[in-house]
């Protein structure tokens, strides 16, 4: 049995009704996993018992449990960039990391780690101010990609620990607008910013410090402060998380501020490391810490737990399921809560930029299809977008809905019909409106027998659309530090079995130099290797 085996293995699946699957008692006992921070009920996805075992099977036939125990201890399986893939050491406890990294590099990790603690105490506490004595009101991270989305998504999940005296701003795309944006509201005096990359090449977020700090130098200047040198605002206001640490202290950035990026932390995975210090400032040491225990706590399982009771090992398994045997091209991710907003971009990096490829690890062209098209928004905002396509077209769309039980606001009533959205959705994705249904409901409404057959064909719904449905009980730091790592642990999976290396992105290269192609041809250079259609909007751009 292999991926390619699997559409035959799902002919029965595809003509069969997720709802007839209920027949079999205790199913939403038997296809639901509980876990201190989550609860997954895979229930309503087209599977059954039978289908479950043979891709457990086909786990085990790729080795799954030495695949994860090399990633655990370090081996290179990012081997295009020849690599090892170690954000899980970064929130495991100190004997992990000397036992993994080794007593030298594990005393860098903890080193970094002080540093970090100290920067957010330090400035909690006044110590650390701007450069005229004042305590700091704003935090700018400026990054893109993974030096952007895992900040992002934790900052806004978890913006009910965020500390009022610091608002945390993240800036990402080059556009101008955004950065205008975030700079009117802030004041260079109270401001500490943070670049966040790991090349310190990225354009978006060079162009981005650059002009942030043109901003606060020329502000400094405006207000004819009395300081020793002009570069002493940047050296006290300023701070990087890098691995090119040369770059990062020829663009004036104080030594004592850079903060480490190590190559075994690929950057869609390094909110565990000092990325995550805009996070820290924002919610404190101590909730970053729980972050960082509730992913540890998901590792644990991850490596531990029977397949069959595996939660990002079964997730990873019903999402090749319909990938691979179902053959459905897309994903939705749909949090109904407002703070998990962010978490469909966040996931879309993930997981896209992780499993998008097409050739093997061994470079062979791949027989099956990998990742698929990730996407989504919050809910309910999502009823009132694209939920229609997912009701009537007839493309299925398998989901994955995410809702904590408890809510944070005041607004009990708001967030129990959020809830209740929540729970009817993937119901009524799953059980449809057959036109027998509509033709007896527009009856019982009173419709004449013309309006009946006019309208039931409009009214009626395909159903047996699959999801998932990941419970909370409150979203605190745990919770979304596990929800991070199973997701992380899931794509790792579903990159073993589809053969991919899930830890490069070489994919993103061709994008990066042709923009600096287009780039030389909007400022005069010779325009070879452009088709037509770009050297005539190009010569639109120069002429505007
Ligand atoms: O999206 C491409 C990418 O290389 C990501 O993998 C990375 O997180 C992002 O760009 C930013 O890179 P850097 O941290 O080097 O600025």
């Amino acid at each position: 049995m292999n991926i390619q085996k699997l559409t035959s293995l799902a002919q029965v699946a595809k003509t069969r009704s997720i709802i007839s699957l209920f027949d079999h008692q205790d199913r939403a006992k038997n296809f639901s996993l509980s876990l201190p921070n989550l609860y997954l009920d895979y229930s309503k996805q087209n599977i059954n018992d039978v289908e479950l075992e043979q891709l457990i099977d086909l786990a085990q036939k790729v080795d799954l449990s030495a695949n994860i125990a090399r990633q655990f201890q370090g081996d290179m399986i990012n081997n295009t960039e020849e690599r090892s893939v170690l954000h899980t050491v970064l929130r495991a406890p100190k004997e992990i990391k000397q036992e993994v990294l080794g007593a030298a590099l594990a005393g860098e990790v903890e080193a970094a780690e002080q540093q970090m603690k100290k920067i957010v105490s330090d400035v909690q506490e006044g110590v650390l101010t701007g450069c005229t004595g004042k305590h700091f009101t704003d935090v700018l991270a400026i990054g893109i990609g993974g030096s952007y989305y895992g900040v992002k998504v934790s900052l806004s999940s978890l913006e009910h620990y965020r500390d009022p005296a610091l608002a945390v701003h993240v800036i990402a795309n080059v556009d101008g607008g955004a950065l205008e944006e975030k700079l009117k509201k802030l004041n260079y005096e109270t401001t500490l910013v943070v670049v966040i990359s790991k090349t310190f090449t990225t354009q978006e977020t060079m162009l981005n410090a650059k002009a942030v700090k043109q901003w606060m130098l020329s502000c400094v200047e405006e207000a004819d402060l009395k300081l020793n040198n002009l570069s002493s605002v940047i050296e006290q206001q300023w701070f990087a998380v890098s691995s090119n640490i040369e770059a990062t202290k020829s663009f004036g950035i104080s030594i004592k501020n850079i903060l480490p990026m190590w190559d075994w932390v690929g950057g869609r995975f390094s909110i565990w490391s000092a990325v995550g210090l805009p996070l820290a400032l924002a919610i404190g040491n101590d909730n970053f810490s729980k972050l960082k225990q509730g992913a540890y706590e998901m590792d644990i399982h991850f490596k531990s737990a029977d397949f069959k009771d595996n939660m990002p090992v079964i997730m990873a398994l019903l999402g090749i399921w319909n990938r691979n045997a179902l053959e459905y091209p897309t994903l939705a991710i749909l949090p109904y809560a407002h703070s998990l907003r962010a978490l469909p971009g966040y996931l879309q990096q993930t997981d896209m930029e992780s499993n998008g490829k097409s050739v093997s690890k061994s470079g062979e062209k791949l027989p099956w299809l990998t990742a698929p098209v990730v996407f989504g928004q919050e809910g309910t905002n999502g009823q009132h977008a694209f939920m229609q396509l997912m009701h009537q077209s007839d493309d299925i769309i398998p989901t994955d809905f995410i809702v904590a039980l408890k809510g944070r606001s005041q607004y009990t009533e708001n967030h129990k019909v959020l809830v209740a959205n929540c729970f009817a959705q993937s119901e009524a994705l799953m059980q449809g409106k057959t036109i027998e249904q509509v033709k007896t409901e527009l009856l019982a409404s009173g419709c004449t027998s013309k309006e009946v057959k006019r309208l039931a064909p409009h009214k009626t719904m395909k159903g047996n659309t699959p999801s998932n449905t990941l419970v909370m009980e409150t979203l605190t730091p745990e919770a979304m530090g596990s929800l991070l790592a199973l997701y992380e642990h899931k794509i790792f999976v579903q990159g073993v079995m589809w053969q991919v290396n899930s830890f490069d992105q070489w994919g993103v290269e061709l994008g990066k130099q042709l923009g600096s192609k287009v780039l030389s041809v909007m400022n005069g250079g010779e325009d070879d290797m452009l088709s037509a259609s770009s050297k005539s909007l190009i010569e639109r751009f120069r002429n505007s």
